[in-house]
């Protein structure tokens, strides 16, 4: 299988940013579960919450992410915020490369997110709802990474430098 670099974290987390960055230096394609579902369906991540309601997103998002991880070139792929949620996504990340969490402070997240625009979840209150998806997600982000950034107060190149130094790393030892 391909040793993919797979980014997960909260929204706001930096994983697009940091993936472009990352599969530049390495040299890799980029995947980004958002734009994957987009160029898949024609439809923005809010314009399937409001048209069609979360489940049949979050259908999509397991199937973006299927196919980026059986792509034989490897990649770099930043994972859907919610993405982790889904066992069997779990599964087939865990097979098919090294997990590297980009972590962040929900204080911090809320303010990068601003008013949640473009992010259906956050549409009613951010703040409160951003502690609650964090107070599920972390102990799965965790459990499922290989390695972590920790990203607040760091910049773009330096979480990038984290990012690749360790992805660097996990791609020597972990075995395929
Ligand atoms: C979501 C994260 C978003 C997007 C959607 C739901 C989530 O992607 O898929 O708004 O459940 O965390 P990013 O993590 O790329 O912001």
């Amino acid at each position: 299988m391909p040793r993919h670099v797979l980014l997960i974290g909260m929204m706001g987390s930096g994983k697009t940013t940091t993936g472009r960055e990352l599969a530049s230096r390495l040299r890799r394609v980029f995947h980004d579960s958002d734009a994957d579902v987009l160029a898949r369906t024609g439809l923005s991540v809010p314009e399937i919450f409001s048209r069609f309601g979360e489940p049949a997103f979050r259908a999509q998002e397991r199937a973006v992410l299927a196919s980026a991880l059986a792509c034989q070139v490897p990649a770099v792929i930043a994972v859907a915020g919610g993405a982790v949620l889904d066992p069997d996504s779990r599964r087939r990340m865990r097979q098919s490369g090294v997990v590297i969490w980009l972590r962040s402070a929900p204080s911090v997240l809320i303010r990068r997110v601003e008013d949640g625009v473009g992010r259906p979840l956050l549409e009613h209150d951010p703040a409160g709802t951003m502690r609650r998806i964090y107070a599920r997600r972390r102990p799965v982000y965790s459990d499922l990474a290989d390695g972590l950034v920790d990203v607040d107060w760091a910049s773009p190149l330096l979480v990038a430098d984290r990012a690749e130094r360790l992805a660097n790393s996990l791609l020597a030892v972990k075995a395929p």
